[in-house]
């Protein structure tokens, strides 16, 4: 009795958890995607539309979240592109080596910083990605 209805049981869950596990695969809208996991120094990459501009908030200081702005580099923005700015101060700001990279559409953090976790957006903010550490609550 205890043996049979433990058995059902678990054909139950797992019957329930692959009908979960395949609707989330086909409904999920792309802005609600799982969060990127990533160490410090990892490597990350960030799925993204294409776009002229990225943003994320971040914490600095721990605590305090700021808006940051990245401008894709064009040809035409050279002292404006390819770094994190601060929106507020328009200050530069330290993160981790950061491309924007058009064939795989994906925003490439190098060894990325302590700083560097948040929540990512494209500069409309109408698709955004969270980028956690695996050692810190993001
Ligand atoms: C689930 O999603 C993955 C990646 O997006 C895709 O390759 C796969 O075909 C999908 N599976 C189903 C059952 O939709
Ligand atoms: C990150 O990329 C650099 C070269 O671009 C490589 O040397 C390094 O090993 C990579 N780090 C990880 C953690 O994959």
């Amino acid at each position: 009795m205890g043996k049979k209805l433990c058995l059902i049981l678990t054909i139950l869950v797992s019957t329930i958890s692959w009908i979960l596990v395949d609707s989330d695969n086909t409904t999920t809208p792309k802005p609600t995607l799982k969060p990127i996991n990533a160490a410090f120094f990892d490597n990350v990459t960030i799925p993204m539309p294409v776009s002229a501009n990225y943003r994320r908030i971040v914490e600095m200081t721990y605590g305090v979240k700021e808006e940051q702005i990245y401008r894709v580099c064009d040809g035409k923005n050279k002292k404006t592109c390819g770094f994190w700015e601060n929106i507020e101060t328009k200050a530069k700001v330290e993160s981790g080596k950061t491309t924007y990279n058009k064939n795989k559409k994906a925003l490439i953090i190098k060894k990325i910083l302590r700083t560097d976790f948040g929540l990512y957006m494209t500069g409309n903010k109408k698709y955004e990605q969270k980028v956690n550490s695996l050692f810190l609550r993001g």
